[in-house]
């Protein structure tokens, strides 16, 4: 029998067209949840959506850019209309678009990064709020990174968008305990997709220590469902991460 822990809930996924954000997509489908993939990529997400009811489940592709804030608002507005409501929300949409040094880095790179990963991450929450109090309770996962806690030469921007992402992941736990919504930070550490490039990339430094766990997009996917499955009591305002080494 299949197990599916996830039955009658509602999530979206940013960034699920491709990487991360598609293998925690497929995962939470499996798992029994209806899925919003979201992305600015149609093809991506559609084909996501695609696989999710190849698989026997729910999907649902609604083109959106987190940088938005009116089109991430009618994206949870679509949602709900076509699920009904939101349980999870899976804050993975990310960019790094930089990896110079600070002199000699671009500054519109720069801000687009902050766009991203921050501004994005916030419109997402925001939106989503009044959605999962109106179903009680709920959980954001937001996809942060090492990079946020130890940084590297060349990472400002992606190392200052994350570490500033945990800190909004700490702040909203505490602002959204008394209405049973939990807030955690997965980091998935090394993995291979379309922004850390090709297997020739492991020695560089986007990798790090050449101990560290290189991993595929699916081997990320548990921790997601881990942290969608716990209870309302369950851990919030708590980092978890896939890492062999500190931060
Ligand atoms: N890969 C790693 O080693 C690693 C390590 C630690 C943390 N992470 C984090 O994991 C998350 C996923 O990364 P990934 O490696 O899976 O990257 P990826 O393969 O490049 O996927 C990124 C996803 O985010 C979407 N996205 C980017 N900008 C967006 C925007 N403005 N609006 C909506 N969606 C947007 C992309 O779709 P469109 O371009 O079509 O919009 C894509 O679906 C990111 O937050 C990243 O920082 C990754």
């Amino acid at each position: 029998m299949t197990h599916t822990p996830l039955h009658n809930k509602v999530a979206v996924v940013t960034g699920a067209g491709r990487g991360i954000g598609r293998a925690i997509a497929l995962a939470f489908a499996q798992a029994g949840a209806a899925v919003v993939c979201a992305a600015r990529t149609a093809a991506e997400i559609e084909e996501t959506a695609r696989e999710i009811e190849r698989g026997g489940g729910r999907g649902l592709a609604l083109p959106a850019d987190v940088t938005d804030l009116p089109a991430v608002e009618r994206l949870f507005a679509q949602t709900v209309a076509a699920f009904g409501g939101l349980d999870l929300l899976v804050i993975n949409a990310g960019v790094s678009l930089e990896s110079r040094p600070v002199e000699e880095s671009d500054p519109n790179a720069w801000r687009a990064t902050m766009e991203v990963n921050l501004f994005g991450a916030y419109h997402c929450a925001r939106a989503a709020i009044p959605h999962l109090k109106a179903r009680g309770g709920g959980k954001i996962i937001t996809v942060g990174s090492g990079m946020g806690r130890r940084g590297a030469v060349g990472s400002s921007a992606y190392s200052c968008s994350k570490a500033a992402l945990w800190m909004l992941t700490r702040v909203l736990a505490q602002e959204l305990w008394p209405d049973n919504i939990s807030v955690n930070e997965l980091i998935p550490g090394p993995v291979e997709t379309s922004m850390t490039g090709a297997p020739t990339a492991r020695q560089g430094p986007a990798f790090g220590a050449e101990s560290e766990w290189i991993k595929q997009p699916d081997d990320v996917a548990p921790l997601a469902l881990f942290l969608a499955t716990q209870p309302a009591v369950g851990p919030t305002a708590q980092s978890f991460s896939l890492m062999r080494r500190d931060g």
